[in-house]
């Protein structure tokens, strides 16, 4: 395969309205460090016409690490009896808001578990005492809820939501996901997206019996849904899960997914995931971000809880203190010639362009 082939491949999937599976199957089977950077260039390219130079920076709180599911592939499960619980208090998470906001962070994440509890009016008054509090976006990620609640919150002020899809393959779903549906998922993201949530999803890359087409499919859904934010990273395995002796997720395969995302999805906000760097090194980060990535996520949980928010091995670790990780990070954009950027980073979605693809390709290698 030539250089000139991979490159009309890529055009081609770039300028269809309905890009075609094989095409996109095609490009994920591109092994090797020439084709991938090349795939990667042309991601680049359309984030630099699309959303600028800016790294936008996020603060993530875990709150808790109770969970009522049983996902094959994350250390949360509620099998794992040997990993502590805990769950913070409206303290200590308003404290740690307060630091992400002195860091000059315009969005908090607020993460857990599926936890069963508390109650969603506490979160709701949480949320109201961050909008009232501190100028900032407000971002959930604790996974599937009813209707009710997801307006609940919305009317307490929470701006975005986050619920990857995992994978969009009903059987492998089902597999990874005892006694949870896919239909309950979409349900979820429908749900979010009718009530006005800036809404994010992505998947997984590297699970057992995951194919490219299945990925292939997966960057096809999130173009449908016109998601506002995706993460994508590499499966990493928990000791404590049954995907315990499974291969890390491929890094070659999680740079070209999320290249192909942007490339598809133009203006979406995509993280270069701390899975990415767990995985991988601080040049993996580097990596996805030459890859289409815009966004970074920094952790602000409490040290001695954050170790405790096990969903994959090895995150202790890599997850240091956000001061020290900014700092890297400005030393990662310099190295790139990108910046930071502490703006809030609402959707670009609104901002529908289609450039020519010859306004994309000028600023090449
Ligand atoms: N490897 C990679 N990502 C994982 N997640 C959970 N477990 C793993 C794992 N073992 C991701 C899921 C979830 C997010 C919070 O963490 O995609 O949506």
């Amino acid at each position: 395969m030539t250089e000139q082939n991979l490159q009309s491949v890529l055009e081609k999937v770039y300028a269809s309205d309905q890009p075609a599976v094989t095409d996109l199957v095609y490009l994920l089977e591109q092994t090797g460090d020439g084709p991938t950077e090349q795939i990667m260039r042309f991601a680049d390219n359309v984030r630099r016409r699309f959303v600028s130079d800016g790294i936008v920076l996020r603060g993530i709180v875990e709150f808790s690490n109770f969970c009522r599911n049983d996902c094959a592939y994350c250390g949360l499960n509620k099998h794992n009896t040997d990993l502590p619980r805990y769950r913070l208090t409206r303290e200590q998470i308003t404290q740690s808001v307060a630091e992400i906001a002195a860091a000059g962070i315009k969005t908090v994440v607020l993460q857990s578990g599926e936890d069963p509890l508390p109650d969603p009016l506490w979160l709701a008054q949480l949320i109201e005492k961050i909008k009232t509090d501190f100028d900032m976006a407000v971002t959930l990620s604790v996974g599937e809820r009813s209707t009710e609640e997801y307006q609940l919150w919305k009317d307490a002020g929470a701006d975005r939501y986050l619920l990857k899809i995992e994978t969009t393959n009903p059987n492998l779903y089902e597999r990874l996901h005892p006694c949870m549906k896919l239909e309950n998922r979409l349900r979820c993201l429908d749900d979010l997206k009718t009530l006005g949530y800036q809404t994010g999803s992505g998947s997984i890359i590297g699970l057992k019996n995951q194919t490219c087409e299945d990925l292939a499919r997966d960057i096809i859904f999130f173009r449908d849904n016109d998601f506002d934010m995706l993460g994508i990273g590499p499966f990493i395995p928990h000791e404590r899960t049954p995907l315990a002796n499974e291969p890390v997720g491929d890094m070659g395969l999680t740079l070209r997914t999320l290249a192909l995302a942007r490339i598809i999805t133009r203006n979406t906000h995509l993280p270069a995931t701390t899975a990415v760097g767990v995985a991988g090194s601080t040049d993996s980060v580097k990596a996805a971000l030459k890859a289409g990535a815009n966004v970074i996520m920094l952790n602000f949980t409490p040290p001695e809880y954050k170790k405790l928010y096990q969903i994959y091995s090895g995150r202790d670790s890599y997850i240091g203190s956000p001061d020290r990780a900014i700092n890297k990070l400005k030393d990662i954009a310099r190295s790139i010639g990108r910046n930071i950027s502490f703006s809030r980073a609402d959707s670009l979605k609104n901002r529908k362009e289609n450039a020519p693809l010859g306004q994309v390709l000028v600023n090449s290698n």
